[in-house]
């Protein structure tokens, strides 16, 4: 088929593409409407509010950063919203650092900056060397036209956003609208040496931060390359400050263990009705899905429900597998809480309610590593002895069974290594806002450093052995076994905050019988 030709035809010039998403929509543009839109509507009621309950600890971590960098502005956005597909969004989740810093959680604010001046020494917030502000974009007045027709930020599609003296009294930050943002991130910026002021920001959150940043600094002469490494420089040390969690973070780290205890209860409900689906790890899945959504704000990282030879893919997350009677099915799953903090637990159940002899003989062997592992953790161990140790325990059952081909000694030392073959991935992770957390802090501070109390890090030793594994007899083919527990250092010792959750053969079978006679 021929199209006509007209050469002086040409549509993109008549509607540009970017506003022809409209093109679904029928939107009244008369100035009778916009009138009428624009009255008539209740008064924003003027509600007073309580500061937060991470207000105060916020305020803390605000006054430690501005220790660490007294001269320079600290510009930490919340990031900007990301596309899922053409106009649609994901749902906002704040930046982590953000969260830290503000104590806001859930999904305040996207576009919004914390941004931390310099003012003259002791002379700032609380004694300290800054003075902070919240900029954000606040609830639009009822008669403005952004209240009716910004499906991003508007009321009518969106729902009520904080007003300015809203944040301001939760948070005790001063708060200003976005607009005031570009000059108070930008005022005076420059070359330190001849009396400009240095930024500092937390990169690759919000595009137009990043934008507007490098913008002022090519326009002040500042070398970006060493502007990098400054930037650099705040990421490690705003990681590194969320490596001890204070009294309000540890209870707001129970509260998400509790709610995914609760969540790995509605999983073994769930088993039953997973046999006889065709996608039985969705069952799971999503049986666990409502629990996060119903007593936090999501899943921390999308859960693995790996049944059978599946729960040898470390990452499975398809969870399309079916669910088989006589298999182990591997859930690990995380509630994150309202402030975003989240639990990283891992169970690994028979799913007809017992374990067979195999089974029970791989997962005590984990068990016994995720034991010495917490036995061994303690303030003043290195946080690279806790793998070592787990390690230890595998590298013995492994030569016991048979499988290794080389001594213990030989497999534990640098040079061997062949047990990581069926334990290929670290026993532990610093766990918090995020469920990798602390992931820009200096090896010195994270692998290498002694445990201290106020840390909170998963054990989560395990062993897959794969169906296409030939160095192993057949017997262990196909069965993939992790207990992962969320663990907190105290003064003297450490202790596991998942402890209450099943772990144990015996345990677990019991466990699973009285949910499924209840
Ligand atoms: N689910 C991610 C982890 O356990 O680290
Ligand atoms: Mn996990
Ligand atoms: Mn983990």
């Amino acid at each position: 088929m021929t199209q006509p030709s007209d050469a002086s035809h040409n549509p993109a010039q008549e509607q540009p593409l970017q506003d022809r998403v409209e093109n679904r929509s029928h939107r009244p543009s008369s100035d009778a409407f916009k009138a009428f839109m624009g009255s008539q509507w209740q008064e924003v009621e003027a509600i007073d509010f309580q500061p937060d309950a991470a207000a105060p600890y916020a305020a803390q971590r605000r006054a430690a950063v501005s220790r660490q960098f007294p001269t320079d502005r600290l510009v930490i956005p919340a990031g900007a919203p990301k596309v899922r597909s053409n106009d649609t969004d994901y749902r906002f989740r704040p930046h982590s650092a953000f969260a830290h810093l503000t104590g806001l959680g859930v999904d305040h604010e996207p576009e919004a900056v914390l941004v931390m001046q310099p003012v003259a020494e002791g002379s700032g917030d609380d004694g300290s060397n800054h003075e902070a502000t919240l900029f954000f974009r606040p609830l639009a007045g009822r008669d403005s036209e952004e209240f009716y027709s910004n499906t991003k930020t508007g009321e009518f599609w969106v729902g009520p956003v904080p007003t300015l003296k809203e944040l301001n009294q939760r948070t005790g930050l001063p708060t200003k609208d976005l607009t005031e943002l570009e000059y108070a991130v930008t005022v005076d910026a420059g070359v330190v040496e001849i009396g400009g002021t240095r930024i500092r920001l937390v990169r690759e959150t919000d595009q137009n931060m990043d934008a507007l940043v490098d913008t002022s600094r090519i326009n002040t002469g500042v070398d970006l390359e060493i502007s990098d490494a400054l930037d650099g420089e705040l990421a490690e040390f705003l990681s590194e400050l969320r490596l001890i969690k204070d009294e309000h973070e540890i209870a707001e780290m129970c509260g998400s263990v509790e709610s995914t205890i609760r969540g790995f209860e509605d999983i073994v409900r769930a088993i039953p009705q997973a046999t006889k689906h065709d996608r039985g790890e969705r069952v799971i899945e999503t049986a666990f899905f409502a629990r996060a959504r119903l007593e936090g704000n999501d899943l921390g990282y999308d859960t693995i429900a790996a049944a059978g030879n599946n729960a040898t893919v470390l990452h499975w997350i398809r969870n399309t597998g079916q669910v088989k009677e006589g298999d182990l099915v591997l859930v690990d799953a995380g509630v994150e809480a309202d402030s975003l903090y989240t639990a990283d637990i891992t169970r690994t159940l028979p799913v007809s309610g017992t374990f067979t002899e195999i089974q029970a003989k791989i997962y005590n062997a984990v068990l016994e590593a995720a034991d010495a592992a917490l036995a061994a953790a303690k303030p003043g161990v290195l946080f690279r002895d806790i793998h070592l140790t787990a390690m230890e325990v595998l590298a013995q059952h492994l030569s016991d069974w048979g499988i290794l081909p080389v001594s213990v000694e030989e497999a534990l030392s640098a040079e061997g290594q062949q047990h990581r073959r069926w334990m290929p991935h670290g026993t532990s992770h610093h766990l918090g806002l995020d469920v990798h957390d602390c992931a820009q802090a200096r090896r010195e501070m994270y692998l290498d450093a002694p445990l201290r109390p106020g840390m909170i890090f998963t054990i989560e030793p395990g062993l897959y052995f794969k169906n296409e594994d030939l160095a192993i007899p057949a017997e262990f083919r196909g069965i993939g076994v992790r207990i992962e527990d969320d663990i907190l250092v105290t003064q003297d010792g450490a202790e596991s905050l998942s402890a209450h959750l099943p772990r144990t053969v015996q345990e677990i079978e019991s466990w699973m019988a009285q949910v499924w006679n209840s």
